[in-house]
């Protein structure tokens, strides 16, 4: 079977006129070229799914792992979760601070008995791994907090897709900015090997200056869930995608009989009614690949085993769309 690929690094308000959509498209390319490789050597799913967010969240640019934005604390709580459509077993942690990849902890719990461990059960996890204390605090992110903080927290999520580098094109302030502008990030993966097994993973920061306690979509079913015959992953709104339980809704309309790309209109159709703010990527057990967005933009790039294709620059509004474009 010919593997295929989907990765996200969240949604947002539009990329134009800002010099980001080359620098944002770069960086997912380079993802989907590694992980891809891996997939065509004959590397698992789930090792594709694992390394896909690995490098997601070692990119500062995208909300989990090093980058992560700042709760209403000050503080960084990442949430990540693994489904094996294959076993179709679910495994994430919840408000785990102080590791570089909570993606890891997600696989680890796949054979456990306890496979969603929040807060100090997951740091108590990582402890007993030997996993090492590690800060994703970024410049950019305490700056955005230190603004918010000033302002009283009038804002209700952080900026949450950076995009641009550093040193590249912009002065912070400007970054700053965008930043702000910017929001509702989240990254995730699903991917297809080639013995057919369906893989979704996803990562976050959170949505940014949150309650303590708030608990996002991207370690719960809603967020990200596989069967055998589809995958898929979500970002936005955390909410939003709960109260659809969007990522369940699509794989399970898949399962029982529809066609991926119907799956997607249907659900699409009613987030749409229902105004939420939110995105996902899917693959089925066919090889078809496909997104959604009711959000200005999906920052989604995939390989359907001839190129690979990107959703940067989609028009606004509620799109859906699948592998045979862009
Ligand atoms: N979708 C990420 C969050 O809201 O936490």
């Amino acid at each position: 079977m010919q593997p295929k690929l989907i990765i996200h690094g969240g949604a947002g308000s539009s990329l134009k006129g800002k010099g980001g959509v080359e620098v944002v498209r770069r960086s997912l390319y380079k993802v989907i070229e590694e992980v891809y490789a891996l997939l065509t050597s004959g590397g698992s799913a789930k090792e594709a799914v694992v390394l896909g967010c690995q490098l997601l969240e070692d990119n500062p640019r995208f909300n989990a792992g090093t980058g992560s934005v700042l709760q209403s604390d000050g503080q960084i709580r990442m949430s990540a979760s693994l489904m094996d459509g294959t076993s179709q077993r679910f495994s994430g942690v919840i408000n785990i601070s102080r590791v570089k990849n909570p993606i890891e902890l997600a696989q680890y719990l796949q054979s456990s008995p306890d496979r969603v461990l929040s807060d100090y059960g997951a740091a108590e996890l990582a402890r007993e791994l030997q996993i090492p204390s590690y800060n994703g605090l970024t410049d950019l992110r305490l700056q955005e907090w230190m603004q918010e903080r000033q302002d009283n927290f009038q804002r209700t999520m952080a900026g949450v897709v950076a995009e641009s580098d550093f040193a590249e094109h912009e002065s912070f302030e400007s970054q700053l900015t965008e930043s702000t502008t910017a929001r509702r990030g989240t990254i995730g993966v699903v991917a297809l090997d080639t013995h057919g097994n369906l893989v979704a993973g996803t990562s976050t920061g959170g949505k940014g200056f949150e309650r303590i306690g708030r608990v996002s979509d991207s370690a719960m079913p809603a967020g990200n869930y596989a069967t055998q015959y589809a995958g898929v992953s979500c970002t936005g709104i955390g909410e939003d995608i709960i109260d659809e339980c969007l990522a369940a809704k699509i794989v399970v309309r898949v399962t029982d009989g529809m066609s991926l790309q119907e799956a997607m209109q249907r659900s699409f159709a009613e987030a749409q009614t229902n105004k939420r703010d939110l995105g996902a990527i899917a693959l089925d057990a066919r090889g078809h690949i496909a997104w959604g967005k009711t959000s200005e933009v999906i920052l989604a790039a995939y390989h359907n085993g001839e190129r690979m294709g990107d959703t940067l620059e989609i028009p606004e509004g509620t799109q859906v769309g699948n592998g045979e474009m862009g």
